[in-house]
C-alpha cells in the first residue's frame, strides 16, 4: 500500500535503549500496551525494557514471561535488558540475548560488583553490561546527612545524590571494564566530569559508550524548584554548574529517554517518598526537532543518537535477529507543525512532565514497523512488535 507523506521529511526510526514499561508489576503505572502506544506516538519504532519491573527480569523464567508479555502487547519492536542477581541465572538469560545485564550501582557494593562483572566475562560470548552510575556508599552518606537536616524543600534532594556520587561509580564502573576487557554502557550521564572520565577512558581502549536523557540535556536542577517532585529523577537534574548540554552531543553515543512512569498521587507525597522518574517518549522528539529547527542540532544528531549508535552498540544485526533501518522501520516528521506540550494528551499512563508548556516546532506525524503505519496523525493501529 502507498503511504502519502506529503511534504514531510522521512527519518529512520527511533529506538528506545532505555525504557521502563513496568510491566509485570505495575500496571497503574503502564504496561507494555500503553508504553508501547506512547513509543510509536512518539515516533519510536523499537524500545529496550528495563528489568527492574515484578518480578524483576533477574532469571530465565522471568525473563521468557516478559517477552511472551512484550509480544502480545507490543504495538513496537522490542528487546529486553536482563537483571543480574545469581550466577546460574545469568549464564542461563545469556542465551536468550539480553540487550544487555543491567547493574543498578546505587543499589550494590563494590564486591558485588566485581562478581558480576566476572560472571559476565565467564560467558562464552561477549554481554554488554548497562550501568546505572550512582555510588552506593555516597548516596547512602549524603542522602543521610540531607534527611538528619529536616528539610523537606524538594531541592536538596540534588545535594542527597550529589555529582560526586555518579563521578564515582563512572571511574569504578570504567576502571573495572578496562581491567576485564569488558564492554558496558553508562546509562543517563549527567555531569561534566563523568562524561570527561568516559572520554578518557575510551583513549585508553576501554570499551564503553555513553547514553543521555533528554532531560539531563535539556533541563537544570532549577527545574525541581519550579516542577518539584515531577521533576525528581535519578541522578538528579544537575546545576548548570555541573550539567550537560547540546554542546556537549558529540561526546555522547546515545540518547535514552529513560522513560520512568508513576502515578500522580506518588509524585505529590513528600520528597523523600516519591518516585523517581519522568515520562519521556512523546516528548523527546518534539523536543529534539525544535532543537534542529532552532540549528542547535542536526537530523545526523538525531540519526546517530537515536538510530545508528543504539543498533550498533546493542548488537541488533549480530544478534541473527531483524537489522534495525533494514525492515522498514521509520517515522515522518512535519518540522513546520507547532504545538505545546500538554501531558493531558499523552498516551502514556503518566500524564506529567517537568516539560509541560514548552514550546515545540517539528513533530512525528506517522511511525511505520516493519511497513505498517502504526501511528498516524495520532491515531495509533494495532501491530504486533517483534523481538530485535
Ligand atoms: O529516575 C529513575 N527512575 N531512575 C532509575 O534509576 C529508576 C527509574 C524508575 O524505574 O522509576
Ligand atoms: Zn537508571
Ligand atoms: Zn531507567
Ligand atoms: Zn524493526
Amino acid at each position: 500500500e502507498e503511504i502519502d507523506i506529503k511534504r514531510n521529511i522521512v527519518l529512520p526510526g527511533l529506538i528506545d535503549s532505555h525504557v521502563h514499561f513496568r510491566d509485570p508489576g505495575f500496571p497503574e503505572k503502564e504496561t507494555f500496551k500503553t508504553g508501547s502506544i506512547a513509543a510509536a506516538c512518539g515516533g519510536f519504532t523499537t524500545v529496550l525494557d528495563m528489568p527492574n519491573t515484578n518480578p524483576p527480569t533477574n532469571t530465565k523464567k522471568e525473563f521468557l514471561e516478559k517477552l511472551k508479555i512484550a509480544e502480545k502487547k507490543s504495538v513496537v519492536d522490542f528487546g529486553l535488558h536482563a537483571g543480574v542477581d545469581d550466577a546460574l541465572e545469568i549464564k542461563k538469560i545469556a542465551e536468550l540475548k539480553p540487550a544487555s545485564f543491567k547493574i543498578y550501582m546505587d543499589l550494590i557494593d563494590d564486591e558485588h560488583l566485581l562478581d558480576i562483572f566476572t560472571e559476565i566475562k565467564r560467558l562464552p560470548e561477549d554481554h554488554l553490561i548497562s550501568v546505572h552510575a550512582e555510588d552506593k556508599d555516597t548516596v547512602k552518606e549524603c542522602t543521610d546527612k540531607m534527611k538528619s537536616n529536616g528539610s523537606i524543600d524538594p531541592e536538596i534532594y540534588a545535594d542527597a545524590r550529589p555529582p560526586l556520587a555518579e563521578d564515582i561509580a563512572v571511574l569504578k564502573a570504567t576502571s573495572l571494564a578496562k581491567q576485564l576487557n569488558s564492554s558496558i554502557h553508562i546509562c543517563h550521564v549527567s555531569t561534566k566530569k563523568s562524561l570527561d572520565i568516559i572520554q578518557e577512558a575510551k583513549g585508553e581502549n576501554c570499551r564503553v559508550t555513553s547514553e543521555i536523557t533528554p532531560h539531563h540535556l535539556l533541563l537544570d536542577a532549577s527545574y525541581f524548584k519550579k516542577c518539584g517532585n515531577i521533576a525528581k529523577t535519578n541522578p538528579p537534574l544537575r546545576d548548570k554548574k555541573y550539567a550537560l548540554g547540546v554542546n556537549e552531543l558529540e561526546k555522547i553515543d546515545v540518547i535514552g529517554t529513560d522513560h520512568a512512569p508513576h502515578t500522580i498521587p506518588e509524585k505529590e507525597k513528600i520528597v523523600w517518598e516519591a518516585p523517581s522518574g519522568i515520562p519521556n517518549l512523546e516528548t523527546t522528539l518534539p523536543l529534539l526537532l525544535t532543537e534542529v529547527n532552532q540549528n542547535k542540532m542536526t537530523f545526523g544528531d538525531i540519526k546517530r543518537l537515536l538510530c545508528e549508535k543504539p543498533a550498533e552498540i546493542f548488537n541488533f544485526k549480530n544478534k541473527g535477529k531483524i537489522a534495525e533501518g533494514m525492515d522498514a522501520d521509520f517515522v515522518v516528521v512535519d518540522m513546520k507543525k507547532e504545538g505545546i506540550i500538554n501531558p493531558d494528551e499523552f498516551k502514556t499512563k503518566a500524564k506529567y512532565s517537568p516539560f509541560k508548556g514548552f514550546k515545540v516546532k517539528g513533530m512525528p506525524v506517522m511511525t511505520v514497523v516493519r511497513g505498517n503505519v502504526v501511528m498516524d496523525n495520532g491515531e495509533v493501529f494495532e501491530n504486533s512488535g517483534k523481538i530485535v
